[in-house]
């Protein structure tokens, strides 16, 4: 095995087939899938060059109706279901996401 560095001190973790289940509903106009709108918001860079990875995953077995499940890799006790359109802001706090203002 080769190891590749990577710069990231966590990793929250998208369900993508959620955001593909709410077609986008996050974001500037509602259109953005929850992990990249976060990423925007938070202005963390894409794959290993960012300081935390936003990763979007296979179905996680929550499948909540019109959400989205995001979990914070550090915490993998607590789960969030994140309505369409929420607060960005509010979104990273409750994930612990490291977001400059
Ligand atoms: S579709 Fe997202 S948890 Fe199942």
């Amino acid at each position: 095995m080769k190891p590749v560095r990577a710069r990231w001190n966590g990793a929250i973790l998208v369900c993508g087939k959620c955001s593909k289940k709410v077609k986008g509903g996050f974001g500037r106009g509602g259109r953005k899938p929850l992990a990249k709108a976060l990423r925007k918001h938070c202005r963390i860079a894409k794959g290993h060059e960012g300081h935390v990875g936003i990763v979007e995953t296979k179905c996680l077995d929550i499948c909540p109706k019109g959400a989205v499940v995001a979990l914070n890799s550090a915490q993998t006790g607590l789960w969030h279901i994140v309505q369409p359109g929420a607060d960005l802001d509010e979104v990273a706090h409750t994930l612990n996401l490291d977001c400059p203002k």
